[in-house]
């Protein structure tokens, strides 16, 4: 038997899916050696282990063939002089994209090639990005009020891998600075 086509809504403004299979919440803990400001991670940290983003994933299985979909959501707020982002991540099966649709509010996807080519582009409402394959990727919510609400698509069988992120960071940062929002070079940048 196929499985039935179907449908889900994404009311606005919580944005929260009308189907949904898995509900994700990355707290600051989670996103340890992540921003550059270490002591300013480590003072938030100590007030309150806050919630940076969620993700709301509609379950299909992990093969070629199928899509997977979901929303991701990351709150308004800072470390240091950097902006609250997701930790990003490779896809496992480097040759596979992704789409994204921005929802609500604003930021940037920061993506950089394993060669370190890096590229940064904004996010507004109704844009819509293509991720092509071998790009890394990480969102980041500049909204002072609002969330950064994406819907994503991206093959099944394309797999996470976060290790090479967390190891190397991004070549750029998304900072606020004396004239406003500035994406920088990341001084603790090294190649894999
Ligand atoms: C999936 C994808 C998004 C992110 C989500 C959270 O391939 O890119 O669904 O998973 O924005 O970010 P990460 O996965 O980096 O914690
Ligand atoms: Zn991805």
């Amino acid at each position: 038997m196929s499985d039935l086509p179907f449908a889900y809504t994404v009311p606005l403004p919580l944005a929260i899916p009308s189907r949904q299979d898995n509900h994700i919440q990355r707290r600051l803990s989670a996103l340890k050696g992540q921003f550059a400001d270490a002591a300013a991670y480590e003072r938030l940290l100590a007030e309150e282990d806050r919630i940076v983003y969620e993700v709301y994933e509609i379950q299909r299985p992990h093969v070629e063939g199928e899509l997977l979909t979901g929303i991701s959501i990351v709150h308004p707020g800072k470390v240091g002089a950097e902006f609250h982002m997701t930790k990003g991540h490779f896809h496992t099966v480097l040759e596979t994209a992704e789409v994204y649709v921005v929802l609500k509010g604003e930021g940037f996807m920061v993506m950089e090639t394993p060669e370190g080519e890096a590229h940064v582009e904004p996010l507004t409402p109704n844009r819509v990005l293509y991720v092509p394959p071998r790009w890394a990727h990480r969102s980041v919510c500049t909204s002072r009020q609002d969330d950064l609400v994406t819907l994503f698509v991206y093959p099944g069988n394309a797999g996470h891998d976060y290790g090479t992120i967390e190891t190397q960071g991004f070549r750029k940062l998304v900072v606020e600075d004396a004239n406003g929002i500035a994406i920088i070079d990341n001084p603790r940048w090294k190649r894999a």
